[in-house]
């Protein structure tokens, strides 16, 4: 659809809402991960994005088609939405402000180290907005629409009455809405083109209704039930919500996975019959060596402190946190029930918190690098097929004469007494025995993702570690 510029702002808004046509002009607040991919998804469904991030490095590289993050499909999508001039990066909120309709604010929301959730980025969007209402009073009715995971309250009485500073009032002049995101990474994009649910809270039913306006264009006709509409506080709720829970059955397998290793069983049997049952479903029942990335370790934290302070006492989420916490270090045990750490070569493979992201944020290997440093390990060799990856992790645990980064698993391995692979990544999924063979001495592998074929290593010199299996048969009730 053409909109005529001379129209007035606020009648193309109206003409754009009564024709339901989600062409609504959006500008996106916080280039990460949530809001790149948000703007190249937009962008795939021909909508015009505006992208808005402090961090002059970023806009520059979105503004080449470069993309600053590792996830499947989006350098592609990103710069297709380039060239195509419908998704345009800028450092200043101002110079897109009147133009946009709709800004979802997608910045940060980060812990802190007693797990609270620190604002500060989204008070500095709210900040940003009063002083671009301060600045354009004549701009229009926008609608601000939080993605980012907040604590309840947040939206209502945090940036919404810093918003109202500029003399708008909320419900007249603006719209204020919530609308939590649900994307993994690894596979965001394609989330975000195919949602199991949009959830949109709002102060009123103009503020859902203009976001609803957007974000339809990720669902089909026959797709319009995935839709909840709902208020603002039961939206930030949603989200913390489905982030414990999926957290919470990762944490109850790794501990049934210890009671696997003592009882002498191989936990997949376990969990592939529990996961048989509809009620159960077998996602997120895969023992690993905990839980990591930007969403659950912050989330569950937030949440658990946000109810301490208030005086609740979430003893099942506090359980969560402490299993996971645990989980990481019993990666080490393993390797020490097995082999004397002190003096021995480590291979690392696997630094993302996950399979294809580049994303390291509280993954394991944070706690197991320095954790085989500690314990007096002669060389920590690392590899993770993702660049973006290693050089996220070299920033804090710098390279030396006995921690070193690899670019090929091979180089990581070659000469290494042990090894213990942390990430899924299809890399190591395909190793074969065979490809050990330059290992020093008599070497162990420890597999905590459980992505290695015992049999396959039967035969070889190569000891096995499975994390939530055991050959013992000792334990007696
Ligand atoms: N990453 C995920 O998988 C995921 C999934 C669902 C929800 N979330 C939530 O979405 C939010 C964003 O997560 P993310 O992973 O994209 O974060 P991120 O750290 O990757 O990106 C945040 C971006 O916001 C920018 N920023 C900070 N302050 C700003 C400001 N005042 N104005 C403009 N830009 C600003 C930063 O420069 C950064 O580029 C968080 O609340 C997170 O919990 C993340």
């Amino acid at each position: 659809m053409k909109v005529d510029s001379d129209v007035p702002h606020r009648i193309v808004f109206l003409y754009r809402c009564s024709l339901n046509d989600a062409m609504t002009s959006t500008c996106i607040i916080g280039a990460g991960y949530v809001g790149l991919t948000y703007a190249a998804g937009l962008a795939s469904k021909n909508l015009k994005v505006n992208l808005v991030d402090v961090n002059t490095a970023t806009i520059a590289c979105i503004n080449k088609g470069t993309c600053p993050i590792d996830e499947p499909g989006l350098e592609k999508a990103l710069k297709d939405g380039v060239k195509r001039g419908l998704i345009h990066g800028h450092a200043i909120l101002d110079l897109v402000f009147a133009e946009s309709d709709v800004f979802f604010v997608c910045v940060g929301t980060y812990c802190d180290d007693a797990g609270n959730i620190n604002l500060a980025q989204v008070r500095s969007v709210a900040q940003a907005i009063r002083d671009c209402f301060k600045m354009h009073p004549d701009a229009g009715y926008k609608v601000i629409c939080v993605k980012s995971t907040v604590i309840c309250g947040t939206t209502d009485s945090v940036l919404l009455p810093v918003i109202e500073e500029s003399g708008m009032k909320a419900g007249k002049d603006f719209g204020v809405a919530m609308s939590p995101e649900f994307l993994k990474e690894g596979s965001a994009l394609d989330d975000i083109l195919n949602p199991d649910k949009i959830v949109v809270g709002g102060i009123d039913q103009r503020s859902i209704d203009a976001v609803k306006n957007v974000l339809k264009a990720f669902l089909k006709d026959s797709d319009q039930h995935k839709l909840i509409e709902t208020d603002v506080r039961t939206a930030e709720l949603i989200k913390y919500a489905q982030n414990s829970f999926l957290a919470t059955k990762i944490s109850f397998i790794n501990e049934m996975a210890r009671f696997a290793e003592l009882f002498g069983v191989n936990i997949s049997m376990v969990a592939k019959a529990m996961g048989m049952d509809s009620r159960i479903s077998p996602k997120f029942l895969n023992a690993g060596p905990g839980f990591g990335g930007s969403c659950f370790p912050k989330d569950v934290k937030a949440l658990y402190s946000a109810g301490k302070k208030a005086g609740l006492d979430p003893l099942l989420l506090k359980a969560v946190l402490d299993v996971n916490e645990r989980q990481k270090r019993h990666v080490l045990e393993l390797l020490q029930q097995h082999r004397q750490v002190k003096g021995l070569a480590v291979a690392v493979l696997g630094l993302a918190f996950k399979a294809n992201t580049g994303d390291t944020r509280e993954s394991v290997c944070r706690a197991v690098i320095p954790g085989l440093l500690a314990l007096g390990a002669s060389r920590v060799k690392v590899h993770d097929p993702s660049a973006f990856a290693r050089e996220e992790v070299k920033k804090d645990f710098p390279p030396d004469e006995r921690l070193t980064y690899h670019d090929t698993i091979a180089e990581a391995i070659k000469g290494s007494g042990a090894c213990i692979i942390l990430t899924e990544w299809d890399e190591y999924k395909r190793l074969k025995f065979s490809e050990f063979t330059t290992m020093a001495g008599n070497p162990c592998i420890v597999d905590s993702r459980r992505i290695l074929d015992r049999k396959a290593f039967e035969k070889s010199k190569v000891q096995l570690v499975i994390l939530g299996e055991s050959e013992s048969r000792d334990f007696k009730p």
